[in-house]
């Protein structure tokens, strides 16, 4: 999920490598560490700030002139000094470090550890290296063994490894984790992402999922998995090193949209563990869910879907209002407390108050966050780390959990296989992207929006307020659809747009009706809604989704067009969207 550096040079590498993988700092980290190999492997590793772990451990006196260097934000195990990368193999001849998720790690963990081999860490990257041993002592190449690894791997990986007997060779896979070349004339890098390496060099290669390099200090060759060469073309990079920070984007927050799609799939790959928890549960009768912000309207998507899929009586409460209520739970209550960080105030005093009152799951983005500690259960989102103020990826992959929480509750087949073609479709998702630019430009200096769902989508229209009020500053307000003509009918004119979420589906009709009220009143509308709807030519722009995407569903994509939409009005309103003024990433007050 973080960032990885290797090299190959004809120096030593331990202050070069230091300075490359500082640069991958913004991409937020948990520990770091650095192996290079002399006439064996050196290992330097620890918990924290690259500078605070560098000032205790030295890492520029490293030896050697290849090295791999790691900053990790922990998926499996916590963040601690033995979970940091690289990870090595029982004799310390091999030394990797990946970025993603194993999914598979379980089942290859316990095979190994009945062969032998022995773990020191919590984490799924330490199977790699066991298996790259086990299978160069059965007599394998050093290539084959790593590409023998690979094929026994499932999930995502970027991966740059180590071998103490091949000391000029470093070697390189990608599968749906970032990874480029660096090449130089004083020799070859491999990196998560382009800042790392632009001090050095400014030619690059980009490889696709299911590449292996090679390098040394003279060559770089890319193979597939069947290890035959593949041609590559190298790239001059001309981006600012402000801009390549953020993959090329101008802002981490299009950055963050635009990693979505893989967000979806990265959550998709927790269903096992969700399903292990539920089989935990012990008998509750109801549900609440506690929470704050974006965090908060993910909850409320939960509601609905609970409650008409399960019957189960489900409540969202306000962390910060939480006090008010809290006489009503009892033994029988399952809380759900949703957040991002892990470490919202609000949030955490919740848990804290109600913790041995009733059974508690934590719905987590930020492996060992203080949260994770306090509640019974915990679910980690696949998110990755999320830099902009504004939450994004975060929001959907709270969704595709709360989602596989309802299926395994209902166990209900269907909707898993829903959300997996779902994973598929989101990527069509960014095609609308122009289209919400030119909407962008049309409402940019309007002061207030509304923006109108009903039922599963009454908290989509809540959140795109949200995103909205973040950062444009402009006033907008999520409303049930059926909720204006009891008061809110009366503001509306031509200068006030209405976003109506209008997905296929049994509440299709009244919502239409709602939205006809609406056009009466003079109001301009955006409609969201699928392809092949007619009945809303003419009333309005349109932002289109594939048609299967029905109403129960499109709480989980349709939010991206409204993010989307608020992200190119703050741009141009000339407002950074990463840094809205008066709010923090983390709400660490109550
Ligand atoms: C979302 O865009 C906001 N930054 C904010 O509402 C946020 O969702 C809220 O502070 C909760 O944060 P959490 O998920 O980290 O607990
Ligand atoms: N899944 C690995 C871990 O938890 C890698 C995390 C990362 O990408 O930083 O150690």
């Amino acid at each position: 999920m973080c960032g990885i550096v290797g090299c190959v040079l004809d120096k030593k590498v331990a202050p070069t490598i230091l300075k490359s993988i500082k640069k991958l700092e913004y991409r937020g980290y948990d520990s770091i560490g650095i192996a290079t190999v002399t006439d064996t492997i050196n290992v330097k590793k620890g918990q924290g700030k690259i500078d605070e772990v560098d000032s205790k451990l030295d890492f520029e006196d490293m030896g050697g002139n290849i090295g791999i260097a790691h900053v990790r934000w922990a998926t499996h195990g916590n963040p601690t000094k033995e979970n940091s990368h690289p990870h090595c193999d029982c004799n310390n001849n091999i030394s990797v470090v990946h970025n993603g998720i194993i999914e598979n790690y379980k089942d290859l963990r316990k095979e190994l550890m009945d062969e032998g081999h022995q773990f020191k860490s919590e984490t799924d990257t330490e199977v790699i290296p066991h298996l790259i041993e086990k299978y160069l002592d059965e007599g394998l190449e050093y290539l084959e063994a790593v590409q023998t690894t690979i094929k026994r791997l499932n999930g995502s990986y970027a991966l740059a490894i180590l071998n103490k007997d091949m000391p000029d060779t470093l070697i390189g896979v990608r599968n749906e984790s970032p990874l480029i070349v660096g090449v130089s004339d004083n020799g070859n890098y491999v990196a998560s992402d382009v800042p790392a390496i632009l001090n050095e060099t400014n030619k690059v290669i980009y490889l696709k999922d299911k590449e292996i390099i090679r390098l040394t200090k003279d060559n770089v060759e890319v193979m597939n998995l069947d290890l035959e060469p593949i041609e590559k073309e190298v790239t001059k990079i001309t981006w600012s090193p402000d801009r390549a920070e953020k993959g090329g984007y101008d802002h981490f927050m299009i950055k963050e949209i635009y990693e979505e799609p893989q967000v979806i799939k990265d959550t998709l790959s927790e269903a096992e563990k969700i399903k292990d928890i539920v089989g935990k549960f012990k008998k509750f009768n109801r549900i609440c869910f506690v929470a704050c912000g974006t965090s908060y309207h993910a909850s409320l998507v939960g509601e609905y879907l609970i409650e008409s899929q399960t019957g189960i009586p489900t409540e969202v409460m306000l962390a910060s209002e939480f006090d008010y209520f809290q006489n009503t739970i009892d033994e029988d209550t399952l809380i759900i407390f949703i957040t991002q960080s892990g470490e919202t105030a609000d949030t955490i005093k919740a848990l804290k108050k109600i913790k041995n009152k009733a059974e508690t799951l934590a719905i987590v983005n930020v492996v060992g966050s203080t949260i994770t500690r306090e509640a019974d259960h915990v679910i980690y989102t696949r998110a990755g780390p999320e830099i902009s103020v504004a939450a994004t990826k975060t929001y959907i992959s709270q969704l595709v959990c709360i989602y596989l929480l309802v299926a395994y509750l209902n166990e209900d087949e269907e909707l898993i296989e829903k959300l997996y073609s779902i994973s598929k479709l989101s990527e069509q998702l960014l095609d609308n992207e122009e289209h919400i630019q030119e909407i962008a430009k049309k409402y940019k200096d309007a002061n207030n929006f509304f923006y109108v769902g009903r039922g599963f989508n009454y908290p989509t229209a809540l959140e795109g307020a949200l995103k909205l009020k973040e950062i444009t500053y402009i006033h907008g307000e999520g409303y049930p659809a059926g909720e204006l003509k009891h008061g809110p009918l009366a503001l509306l004119d031509e200068n006030i747009p209405v976003v109506g979420i209008l997905p296929p589906g049994p509440s299709y009709n009244k919502t239409f009706n709602n939205l006809e009220e609406i056009k009466a009143r003079g109001a301009n509308l955006i409609l969201l809604c699928a392809n092949d709807d007619t009945q809303v030519d003419g009333m309005g722009d349109t932002l289109r989704f594939n048609p299967i995407i029905d109403e129960e569903l499109a709480p989980l994509l349709y939010i991206i067009d409204l993010q989307f939409l608020a992200y190119y009005i703050s741009i141009e309103r000339g407002i950074d969207p990463d840094k809205p003024k008066n709010l923090a990433k983390s709400v660490t007050v109550e």
